[in-house]
């Protein structure tokens, strides 16, 4: 590699450092083909497809002075062609594993189109479901949120990312962009270094512990300083302090949105102090391209701060195999691409997503001998919808809806089946809503359909009120109001401040953006052919704004009673449906926890060990879930934090017993300057199945050892 940078001009290098977005209809932008031949193109964005990639990668491979191959990217999120539910749906299955599978599928298939880097995970923590892009990650837990951010990494990328079915990741967006005030995309974030410690960098130190490639810079302002532009986070704690020896990628633009920030005078001032800070790749915006040859020849950025750069994107490529298999495979991606196994997996991923929220007088599942059923709400007719934000080169086409499930079923002998779509999510006429009333009337029971468009969730898709959109609260209440047995099915891409629902409707099944297979795995829930096993991995709040997130600090006034405790006049304190609540059509009864022992020392484990029964009328699985709080240390901790779950599948009447072991990161905290402490002290541990409730027990950490 020395050898090669060795001949490289300063354009050349800068090229290497410059990511384009190529999309353009059927194939790329013809001014980058001439960029390429030139050396300028490092990487593109967008353009994907195997024949496409290799008539680029001719044009730099054979057509420039050096040959050095392009690095083809792209935003492979929840799957490639094959759509898998959306990652805040796997990650309600509480299950990595599942998404280390479907993560290895999403990058066979890329990999298959010729792309080798995937802008994923997304492992920013969202504990405001205003912001849009909650739906891209696994929601508002450290602890969730790394086991998660840790499977993907492994999915896309394997042991050897240079197999041809892996690809790089990228742990995005570094770091705080989750936090967006009031969860406005795009937003300013304040964080203490604690809370960027101990809740939003864990993630980020999981995904680099499980070997990702790269990061990406955000969009978001840090406490002041643009994350695009910050040498604290990333060189000081990234590069520095956590060793980080692959390179980083801005966002969209954000380089030179360091000038809209009030950061950078100029381009040219953008270009340094992101470089310098970090940022070795700029998309899109082309500051680097255009300033670095001045700011090198007037001495203001170091030749050697480009070579580091070029050297960390360089020694990818080559550790890809790139410079001696730069092509794709027309006829390994057409054997690759949808296969039918894929399906298969995306069928029991879009199982696996589904939550139970509610299920009052057995209303769900549907009696097998059920003679029809009405469908109302457009959404579950809605193919676009079902795959969600990011949904990659997936065709609507290959969509099975609720909708498309169901007839397909009554063909079969099931139920009749009866539509209306009730209007959409924008408004209901009132004759669409007398259509809907018409049509459920007429059935026996009726599944009413609600929540979001795609398109109201993700990117630049934030909502400052989350209920309902249109008039979807209105189709339910008359449906309600015909006193048929009826279930709620939702799908959207955020936890919903949806009180009225959680009142009014019997029984509340979560289904989010399932993909390609949203549709018959939502009907075998419905019909109770397979279980809904899954658990919020973020909470439903009461009202817009409200924060519901269970890892909160108590507050010298916890809500209790007493006007003077930390609440709100007009919105219940704590969660609609809290962090990890999710039910079963069978029941999960948990007992006798006992502790290998009462006390420990920083440098022991301990076991707790549970019995879980199955005691209710079918065969589960429960998510088992332990919770530790620190009741007083030298920095408020949380009042609970996850630190460990399984899952457990059980017949009915079966019982088992299941351990977890804890040592001393169940316990301590990150301080300011990254050391991990683990203070002497008393602890509570629960184990219950949600964040709320469960058995409790006591545990005292000991002084270390003198
Ligand atoms: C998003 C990133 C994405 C990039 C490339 C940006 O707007 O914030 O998450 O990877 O676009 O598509």
């Amino acid at each position: 590699m020395e050898t090669l940078l060795a001949t490289m001009t300063l354009v050349e290098k800068l090229g290497q450092l410059q990511q384009l977005d190529g999309f353009s209809e059927g194939g790329f932008r013809k001014e980058h083909l001439e960029l390429a031949r030139q050396g300028r193109l490092g990487s593109t964005l967008n353009v994907r497809g195997a024949r496409v990639v290799n008539e680029l990668q001719r044009a730099a491979v054979e057509g420039s002075r050096l040959g050095i191959p392009i690095l083809f990217a792209f935003d492979v999120i929840h799957g490639y062609r094959t759509i898998f539910p959306v990652p805040l749906a796997e990650a309600s299955a509480w299950d990595p594993d599942l998404a280390e599978r479907t993560a290895a599928v999403a990058a066979a298939e890329a990999a298959a189109a010729g792309l080798k880097w995937t802008f994923a995970p997304m492992v920013d923590i969202a504990r405001d479901p205003r912001w849009g892009r909650i739906v891209e990650g696994a929601g508002e837990d450290p602890f969730l949120g790394s086991a998660y951010a840790r499977a993907r990494v492994y999915g896309f990328q394997g042991k050897d990312p240079s197999e041809p079915d892996k690809i790089l990741a990228c742990a995005k967006h570094w770091v705080g962009y989750g936090a967006a005030e009031g969860g406005r995309d795009y937003a300013g974030v304040e964080l203490s270094a604690s809370s960027l410690r101990n809740i939003y960098y864990p993630p980020f130190r999981a995904a680099l512990e499980a070997g990702v490639a790269t990061f990406m810079s955000a969009f978001n302002d840090l406490n002041g300083v643009p994350t695009s532009g910050n040498a604290s986070t990333l060189t000081s704690v990234l590069r520095r302090e956590w060793g980080f020896s692959g390179f980083v990628v801005s966002d969209y633009t954000s380089v030179l949105e360091l000038v809209a920030h009030g950061f950078a005078p100029s381009g040219a001032e953008a270009a340094r102090l992101a470089l310098t800070a970090g940022v070795e790749m700029e998309m899109v915006s082309r500051t680097y391209a255009e300033n670095l040859e001045n700011l090198v020849t007037s001495g203001a950025v170091p030749l050697s701060v480009i070579d580091e750069a070029v050297r960390r994107i360089l020694r990818w490529k080559f550790r890809l195999g790139l410079f001696d298999h730069p092509y794709a495979d027309e006829q390994r991606e057409a054997e690759t691409l949808a296969r039918p196994e894929f399906r298969v997996l995306a069928r029991e991923a879009a199982v696996r997503s589904l939550v139970l929220l509610k299920n009052e007088g057995g209303v769900l599942p549907f009696p097998k001998n059920l003679r029809s059923l009405a469908v109302i709400g457009s959404l579950a007719d809605d193919r676009l919808s079902a795959m969600g934000s990011w949904s990659g080169d997936g065709r609507a086409d290959d969509v099975l809806t609720l909708l498309a499930a169901l007839r397909a079923r009554e063909k079969l002998g099931g139920p009749h089946i009866t539509y209306a779509g009730g209007g959409d999510v924008s408004g209901t006429t009132d004759a669409q809503l007398a259509e809907a009333v018409r049509t459920a009337k007429r059935a026996d029971a009726v599944t009413v359909v609600l929540g979001e468009s795609a398109a109201q969730s993700g990117e630049a898709a934030s909502r400052a009120f989350i209920g309902l959109p249109g008039r979807q609260l209105d189709v339910l209440r008359a449906i309600l109001a015909l006193g048929k047995p009826t279930a709620v099915v939702l799908l959207n891409g955020r936890p919903l401040a949806i009180p009225e629902v959680a009142t009014l409707a019997p029984a509340i099944l979560e289904a989010w953006f399932g993909g390609l297979e949203s549709g018959p795995a939502i009907v075998a829930a419905l019909f109770g052919e397979v279980d809904p096993s899954g658990k919020l991995p973020a909470a439903f709040p009461h009202c817009s704004g409200q924060p519901a997130y269970y890892g909160r600090k108590s507050t010298g006034r916890p809500a209790g009673t007493d006007k003077y405790t930390s609440k709100y006049l007009d919105c219940p304190d704590g969660a609609l449906f809290p962090f990890g609540h999710g039910l079963s059509y069978t029941t999960f009864a948990l007992a006798d926890l006992t502790l290998s022992s009462q006390s420990l020392r920083p440098d022991e484990k301990v076991t707790l060990e549970v019995e879980v029964r199955n005691v209710g009328p079918r065969a589960g699985t429960e998510v088992v879930q332990v919770y530790v709080r620190d009741l007083a240390a030298s920095r408020t901790r949380p009042v609970r934090e996850l630190k460990g779950f399984q899952r457990v599948s059980l017949e009915t009447g079966e019982h088992r017993r299941v351990n977890f072991t804890l040592g001393a990161e169940a316990f301590g905290f990150y301080q300011d300057d990254g050391r991990f402490l683990v203070e002497p002290g008393q602890f509570l541990i629960y184990v219950g199945n949600s964040s709320i409730g469960g058995l409790e027990t006591a545990l005292t950490m000991l002084p270390a050892r003198p």
